[in-house]
């Protein structure tokens, strides 16, 4: 049996990745032509060619552009759907979505459609095929905060089937504490939170998003190593951080994927979880970046099911359904 082929059967969560983001180049320019629109690539090999990035900021500037393609409920609804089948394939038994309105709302598209879409596909991959999905509802920090507390407002008639509120973006220049009004009401209001940081920016953040706005999570997470006092509050916490191996790697977080800090966290006592984030532009799902970083790390068998276990135990789920996926 192959690494590839036993991680891939290991039951796992996604705990980090973005519906906007999970495009396949096909599904891309089938939506561009139904909706008439002429995008800068032809073919879809052509597409996947443009996917080469110096930094988060050259990723974001095209992954805004692709989100010009998703404006009906069938569009959410089909990019959606799809990644829950590439995910069901992947062996993701819990997959927990991001997806940012902002990037559409502001382009006129309803609220509704959005959430029409994506809560649709979420119901029918669940009686399909099985798969538990979660939604959170992610906002835009090189934004204002008050365009963040205006999402929150209009997402509150979905609020039973929103699963945690997070934040995404251009990092650098843009820290949690701009944010901790939002993150205060997001909290009133029920919800968990989660947010990105540590990724291109400092451990400060990270300690911005724990002390200030009291994140149930922390997406990426890296940069905490910079600060030992801050990484043993994450320990002690147990804070589960949602890394993402291959797009720190094609952001260039990561020169080399064995320079990577996944298993410096690990050993650190973290609760790391290994994701996906946004798989078509980083070239892997899940099990694509649980190999690789077998083979760059030199992960053992105990240290893989480790990190698989940790995700399933991160999952914002009931306490019925934690019973079924561990
Ligand atoms: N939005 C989608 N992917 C992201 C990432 N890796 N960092 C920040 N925002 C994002
Ligand atoms: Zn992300």
């Amino acid at each position: 049996q192959t690494v590839e082929a036993f991680i891939r059967g290991l039951p796992k969560a996604d705990l980090h990745m973005h519906i906007e983001g999970s495009i396949e180049p096909q599904l891309m320019l089938d939506l561009a032509h139904r909706h008439g629109m002429r995008l800068r690539w032809d073919t879809a090999e052509a597409l996947r060619s443009a996917y080469a990035f110096p930094n988060l900021k050259s990723f974001l500037d095209l992954y805004f552009e692709g989100c010009k393609v998703l404006q009906t409920e069938q569009d959410f609804y089909d990019v959606t759907r799809a990644y829950l089948r590439r995910a069901h394939a992947d062996g993701v038994v819990r997959a927990e979505m991001f997806i940012g309105p902002q990037s559409f709302t502001e382009r006129g598209v309803p609220m509704e459609s959005l959430m029409g879409g994506v809560l649709q596909a979420m119901d029918d991959a669940r009686r399909d095929q099985g798969t538990s999905s979660g939604l959170m509802i992610s906002v835009h920090r090189h934004r204002t905060e008050a365009d963040a507390m205006a999402v929150l407002d209009q997402i509150m008639p979905w609020a039973g089937r929103i699963i945690g509120i997070g934040m995404g973006g251009a990092e650098v220049g843009n820290p949690p504490s701009n944010f901790a009004g939002f993150f205060q009401a997001a909290r009133d209001r029920g919800f968990r939170i989660t947010v990105h940081a540590g990724e291109e920016g400092p451990a400060s953040y990270v300690r911005e998003a724990l002390e200030l706005l009291r994140v149930d999570r922390i997406d990426h997470g890296n940069a905490c190593l910079d600060d030992l006092d801050l990484v043993r509050e994450l320990a002690a916490r147990r804070t589960p951080l949602t890394v993402c191996p291959l797009s720190n790697l094609r952001l260039q977080v990561v020169t080399d994927l064995a320079q990577h800090p996944l298993k410096a966290m690990m050993a650190h006592g973290l609760h790391v979880t290994v994701n996906s984030d946004d798989p078509p532009y980083f070239d892997g799902y899940v099990t694509e970046n649980l190999v690789a970083c077998q083979s760059a790390l030199d992960l053992s068998v105990p240290e893989i099911v480790r990190l698989v276990r940790n995700g399933l135990e991160a999952a914002w789920v009931t306490r019925e359904e934690r019973q079924i996926l561990l």
